[in-house]
């Protein structure tokens, strides 16, 4: 088998005494599309900030297509090609929705290639083109969520990082944000997307890890987790 792009091994996070994360493995094949699921306080999100460098791992190792990345600094691992949308955005609200989306390319210097990029980025997100002009603080909770999505894409990541798309969103916008990421994942792009909503989750996806107190519960492909009782029990509300 050939080596993953991504590979998480024995990952530890700590805040003090408290242990968020336990000897996590985890890893994402180029061109797969990964969900890591589990309720609140599992250790999702403290997963993801040690993998994109926002916190330090108490033990583990990261590798990124070979190479080690839990020495490098966040922006060093942006430049590798590690793009994470937060959980609640952070889009920059006083600049408009066009510039924010600038600033996802900051790295690149092939502005005919970020102009077309601009483009397609704005046919997925309609919403966002009638908008484009206006500072992004302004924006719906969704339209924030599509920018900060928009504006990861624009650095063209080789793994593209998410996390809680759908918190906060109304259904129907829910619904609009999980279309584009299938679109996204079509189009080649290698995704690890951390959610609580299970079931939407395992359906864009390919493979997922079910995440319990800090540590991997279960794992496998994404169709046979949704028929999993305990996985029904646990987090389909079944
Ligand atoms: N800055 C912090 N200081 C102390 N404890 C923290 C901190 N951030 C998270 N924790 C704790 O670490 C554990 C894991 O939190 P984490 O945010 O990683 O979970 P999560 O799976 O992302 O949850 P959610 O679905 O609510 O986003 C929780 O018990 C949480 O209370
Ligand atoms: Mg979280």
């Amino acid at each position: 088998m050939p080596e993953a792009l991504l590979q998480i091994l024995d990952l530890s996070v700590h805040y003090g005494a408290i242990e968020a994360v336990n000897a996590l493995s985890l890893n994402v094949a180029e061109g797969e599309h990964v969900t890591l699921i589990g309720a609140n306080g599992a250790g999702k999100t403290s997963t993801l900030k040690a993998l994109t460098g926002l916190l330090t791992a108490s033990a583990g190792t990261i590798h990124f297509d070979g190479q080690p990345l839990h020495s490098l600094g966040a922006h060093q691992r942006l430049q590798r090609g590690l793009a994470m949308v937060p959980e609640g955005r952070g889009v920059f609200a006083r600049m408009s929705v066009l510039e924010n989306l600038h600033t996802g390319a900051y790295l690149r210097r092939d502005t005919t290639a970020i102009a077309d990029q601009i483009e397609r980025i704005l046919d997925w997100f309609p919403h966002l083109r009638r908008r484009l002009e206006q500072p992004a603080g302004l924006l719906s909770g969704g339209e924030q969520q599509m920018l900060a999505l928009g504006r990861a894409l624009m650095s063209r990541p080789r793994l593209l990082v998410l996390d809680e798309p759908s918190m906060g969103l109304a259904p129907v916008m829910v619904e609009k944000i999980f279309a584009v990421i299938s679109e996204v994942c079509r189009s080649g792009m290698t995704l690890l997307l951390v959610e609580q909503n299970a079931r939407l989750a395992l359906q864009v996806t390919e493979r997922g890890y079910v995440m319990d107190s800090g540590r991997i519960t279960l794992q496998g492909a994404s169709r046979e987790l949704l028929e999993d009782p305990q996985v029904r029990a646990a987090y389909l509300g079944e």
